[in-house]
């Protein structure tokens, strides 16, 4: 057996009378006067290959044993399909069968299984629907970031996991140490002295590849990362996680109004690379998650975002008369009832604010001249909120380490940071996208959970 087969994807371009092997697993089966037909996918594409067993064709104790979730080869001819929809079928003359799954127990059987239940089964929700049309998605939308980025002339560069410093200032983190040791169900802390731990002060893992990140632009002009990053804030909504991947671009020589326009070029060109080349899963999306999925994306990449500053978008807010949970006003952060009607009642596509209070922004924002507002922009979008966080950096060292110490960091452990602007500083500026944003917003899936293959939440890291 060799890597090398022909997925189903492509047996659908086969000429009638072609003698292949298909694999997979099997999706349903039905019989009819003799025939059996046996829906069977690889995961390679949308679309199922229907499989047709002529009576006799396989043993009958084999053929018992080929219901939902069996794993199987079909060796057979490839003939034309009387049935709509598919131009091709598989007409099976022997079937290996891998691996049987007991319909009693099979916990794949269910049509209609809701999403939290098959959160709970997260290692076999993949041979489904939903979840295969979710995992093409995002592996489509990691390959159009690169080429994004590389046709650009951007180095894919690889920040660390584990750090001793808090990108954010945020302190939403989660300890990394050897020190602590489970013993008998219990947390058995073996040193109180963080310079007897493995890496002789506290470390953490990252909430964000920026601030590496800048020190590579400063050398190399264009990089970005794209990696995991974790955050330990307590908030089980449907867009947050403790464990996503953001994908981080940092641009040497580059002011706010270039870093939004990044944005929404990448925005725009990856959506319609998915648009492009995952067809059939979006349709599905279109079909039975989100009405009007294709319209809105179509919208998106056709039409330019619209872009506010933070003050502009508070005064429509104020003015615009809706009752909110959250009253807001000028210095507030905005929250996602916020966001979601200055982009669905009041805008109705993807809208940039800009220029937010510094309270309310990182540390490393540049300072605009009024000394309320730093130069900082969010992308937000219908449906999902905030998808993008970015802004133009601080490149000036006085004024850096003002704010640094103005907000209680300690100054000692950004040395590194600020030699930046110590040593050949120069205007810059980046972005950071939560990848499972994004895809939430090309899928139309409601939940953050359900587009990573294995989430991250509160109470939550089984598998
Ligand atoms: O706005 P954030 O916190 O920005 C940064 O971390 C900057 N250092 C990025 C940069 O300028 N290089 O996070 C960026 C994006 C958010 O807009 C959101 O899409 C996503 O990361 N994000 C999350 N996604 C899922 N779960 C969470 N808990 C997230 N927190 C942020
Ligand atoms: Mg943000």
């Amino acid at each position: 057996m060799d890597y090398r087969r022909t997925y189903v994807r492509d047996l659908f371009a086969l000429a009638p009378g072609t003698d292949t092997s298909a694999y997979g697993w099997v999706k349903t089966r039905r019989d009819s006067k003799g025939l059996s037909f046996v829906q069977l996918s690889d995961g390679s594409c949308f679309k199922d290959l229907q499989v047709i067993f002529n009576e006799g064709v396989v043993p009958a104790d084999i053929l018992k044993q080929i219901t939902t979730g069996a794993c199987l080869r079909i060796d057979g001819t490839i003939v034309e399909s009387p049935a709509a929809g598919q131009s091709v079928e598989l007409l099976a003359t022997s079937v290996e069968l891998y691996g049987a799954a007991d319909p009693v127990t099979y916990p794949l059987q269910k049509k209609g299984a809701s999403f939290e239940y098959l959160r709970e089964i997260a290692h076999l929700r993949g041979r489904g629907n939903t979840f295969g049309a979710v995992y093409r998605v995002r592996n489509r939308a990691a390959y159009a970031t690169h080429t994004f980025f590389q046709k650009r002339g951007f180095q894919y560069i690889h920040t660390p996991i584990i750090t001793a410093s808090d990108a954010e200032g945020a302190g939403a983190m989660f300890a990394v140490s050897t020190k602590l040791e489970a013993h008998d169900g219990k947390y058995k802390l073996t040193s109180h002295d963080p310079s007897e731990d493995f890496f002789g002060k506290p470390a953490f893992l990252t909430v964000s590849g920026q601030l590496e990140a800048e020190t590579l632009a400063m050398g190399l002009t264009n990089v970005y990362t794209f990696g995991p990053t974790f955050r330990a804030e307590n908030s089980s909504t449907s867009r947050h996680l403790a464990e996503f991947w953001m994908i981080e671009p940092e641009m040497a020589f580059c002011d706010l109004a270039g870093d939004m326009n990044l944005a929404e070029e990448f925005l725009k060109e990856v959506i319609g690379d998915i648009m492009e080349n995952c067809g059939d899963d979006l349709a599905f999306f279109n079909q039975r998650i989100e009405p009007q999925l294709l319209e809105t994306l179509g919208h998106v990449v056709n039409s330019p975002f619209e872009r506010l500053t933070y003050t502009e978008a508070i005064k429509l807010l104020e003015q615009g008369g809706e009752k909110f949970e959250y009253p807001i006003h000028w210095g507030a952060d905005l929250q996602s009832e916020h966001e979601r009607w200055l982009t669905e009642v009041k805008v109705g596509r993807p809208v940039i604010l800009t220029d937010y209070p510094k309270e309310i922004k990182a540390f490393y924002m540049r300072a605009n001249e009024d000394g309320k507002t730093v130069r900082a922009m969010d992308v937000l979008a219908p449906r999902i909120g905030e998808i993008i966080g970015g802004s133009q950096r601080e490149e000036r060292l006085d004024v850096l380490e003002a704010r640094i110490l103005e907000m209680g960091l300690p100054l000692e452990a950004y040395w590194w940071y600020l030699d930046l602007r110590r040593y050949g500083s120069a205007p810059h500026a980046g972005f950071g996208l939560g990848f499972e944003r994004l895809l939430l917003y090309v899928t139309g899936m409601k939940n953050i959970r359900d587009v990573i293959p294995y989430h991250r939440t509160p109470g939550h890291a089984e598998f």
